[in-house]
């Protein structure tokens, strides 16, 4: 008997450890406007004061929907969010390959743009 609530016990505790572990996974992979805390509350960049014009200068000759090489369409704020994960590696790091044939963007571009992803990407 005493074994066995042993068992019992510690099969409860792995259980509860093992969800408790996965909770920040789960959060991390839904990341959406409701679960996404702003990283640097003291930074204003949004999509209408700086992003917009990135965009439009460097990315929309091939990424506008309809016909264009690239996919989405990043002349708007709904068109250019779904492809928001890909940022990171396409675009953002070191060794980023956006904009297609092109040397990265610069550091000091690249890093306006991780700040506005990491505070959740606001539009306005
Ligand atoms: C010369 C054309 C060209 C330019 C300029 C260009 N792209 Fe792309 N981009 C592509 C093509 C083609 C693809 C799809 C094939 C691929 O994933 O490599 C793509 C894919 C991407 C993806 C992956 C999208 C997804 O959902 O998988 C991202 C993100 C991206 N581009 C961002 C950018 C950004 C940001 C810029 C401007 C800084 C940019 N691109 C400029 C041609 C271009």
């Amino acid at each position: 008997m005493k074994i066995k609530h042993k068992i019992l016990i510690v099969g409860i505790t792995l259980l509860i450890c093992g969800c408790t572990n996965m909770a920040p996974e789960t959060i991390d992979e839904s990341q959406g406007p409701s679960n996404c805390t702003p990283q640097f509350p003291g930074m204003n960049i949004t999509y209408d004061n700086y992003v917009k014009n990135i965009l439009s200068r460097n990315c929309i000759i091939c990424h506008q929907g309809g016909n264009s090489p690239g996919l989405g369409n990043f002349t708007t704020y709904n068109g250019v969010k779904p492809h928001l994960d890909y940022f990171y590696v396409r675009v953002i790091q070191d060794r980023a390959d956006m904009p297609q044939g092109h040397a990265p963007l610069p550091k000091s571009t690249r890093d306006s743009l991780n700040i506005w992803i990491s505070n959740c990407s606001p539009e306005k």
